[in-house]
């Protein structure tokens, strides 16, 4: 193992690695080779990161990603800004018809979250109060196409139709409701990320084959989303994500506001409080957090990952979040580096097979900054320190073994870097 670095060197070096990702000012790709386009959620998180070293850029990267949000309130999940084939699916898979390419699918909504803080941290509130109040109208118009497409019953939760949409894509949490998705029929194909990646820390075939299946599925609708919800076979509703969700919601209409924009603020604190209320159906007293449930069958899943505790960035009951403080420190004891993303004790669990059981540092920051918002210092300071003694130990990586601290997946990750900036923030 490399000497650790300072907190100045590990500034300089996330400094670069966003610079070096960044593409002509606009967006920022996740990592080269890999993923060499823009991905919804890791813009989002990592404007935040641009605000330490260029405000004006960070508000550019959320700018460019709703520049593409879809005429009904969607914003895709993947922005095919520029020809490259080294990443499978491309644009002739998802065939969206778009005059710049995109995925037909969203990811986690962490854009209003991130736009209140962005807000916070300007300089000059006024100067850019135009710039901020198109994007609380773009935000909202996403979150009323959540609630009009995802939520038919009107349950107050929203189901994810693809993996993928949950940003955590080969989660067990899937693992039984993904047996429901056929693979007969699929178009022959080749995955390019095994090129880049070790493959034994990649997603399997089987998978694989499912995850295409769907996207073939949902193109036959002509990705008319009024429809793709109830034709899936795949229908989950995932506690982190509504989290998420519910979270932003929150911070959109806070900032709403303060921008005295009140249909907006009225509008989101209603689906917010509407949110909280319902994820409680999600809770596992057995399990002591919050797990996914598959809305095909109205079943709560048997599946203890970090979905569950992500929940925590909502503004969960007191008694909950220490609950969930309580079942990290109980999974961070058989693991050297907090937080695995499920847990070890799980047969199934993967120590370094992407979601199913490594350190990723963007969950880390939102269940750290919910814990904080919770007064649960104690158990969020660990999560800061485990974050930056990874990565002074092991480099700017995708995501980590929980066990060793090993750097798995791709290398000079953009997210990684961002949220570096933000936990050295107060050191
Ligand atoms: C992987 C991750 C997803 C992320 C994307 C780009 O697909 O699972 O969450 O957005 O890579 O980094």
């Amino acid at each position: 193992m490399e000497e650790a670095l300072n907190p100045t060197e590990l500034r300089e070096l996330a400094a670069e690695i966003l610079s070096e990702n960044d593409r002509e000012g606009r967006y920022t790709i996740p990592t080269k080779g890999l993923y060499p386009f823009q991905w919804n959620w890791d813009s989002c998180l990592t404007a935040l990161g641009w605000t330490y070293l260029d405000e004006d850029r960070a508000w550019r990267e959320i700018e460019t990603l709703f520049e593409h949000q879809w005429s009904d309130g969607m914003v895709p999940h993947i922005v095919f800004h520029e020809p490259d084939d080294g990443y499978f699916p491309g644009p002739e898979v998802w065939s969206t018809g778009r005059s710049v390419p995109t995925s037909g699918i969203t990811q986690p909504p962490v854009a209003g979250f991130v736009l209140r803080r962005l807000y916070q941290r300007c300089a000059d509130p006024e100067e850019i109060e135009e710039r901020i109040e198109d994007l609380v109208d773009a935000v909202d118009r996403w979150h009323a196409w959540f609630f009009e497409n995802r939520d038919p019953q009107r349950e107050g939760l929203v189901s994810i139709i693809h993996p993928w949409e949950a940003g955590r894509d080969n989660s067990i949490d899937w693992d039984e409701a993904f047996e429901r998705v056929p693979t007969e029929g699929i178009t022959d194909y080749v995955r390019r990320d095994t090129e880049h990646a070790n493959p034994a820390h990649r997603p399997t075939k089987a998978q694989y084959d499912r995850y295409l299946w769907l996207v073939e599925h949902f193109c036959s609708f002509g990705w008319d989303n009024s429809k793709l919800h109830d034709a899936s076979p795949f229908r989950v509703v995932d506690p982190g994500f509504n989290a998420i969700l519910i979270r932003s919601c929150f911070d959109l209409a806070a900032l709403a506001e303060e921008l005295e924009m009140d249909d907006v603020a009225q509008r989101n604190y209603a689906w917010a409080r509407r949110g909280l209320e319902a994820l409680e159906n999600l809770w596992s007293d057995p399990h002591r957090q919050y797990l996914c449930q598959d809305r095909t069958t109205g079943q709560l899943i048997e599946s203890t990952s970090i979905g569950g505790l992500l929940a925590v960035f909502a503004p969960i009951r007191l008694t909950r979040a220490q609950a969930i403080a309580h079942r990290i420190e109980q999974i961070s004891e058989e693991c050297r580096f907090s937080i695995p993303s499920h847990d070890p004790a799980d047969s199934r669990f993967d120590a370094k097979r992407y979601w199913r059981g490594p350190v990723w540092l963007i969950i880390n920051y939102m269940i750290n900054d919910g814990l904080e918002a919770a007064d649960l210092e104690e158990s969020s300071t660990k999560i800061v320190d485990d974050s930056l003694e990874l990565i002074s130990s092991s480099g700017f990586a995708e995501y980590y073994d929980p066990k060793t601290g090993e750097a798995c997946g791709g290398g000079r990750f953009t997210w990684t870097a961002a949220m570096v900036l933000e936990f050295l923030q107060d050191q």
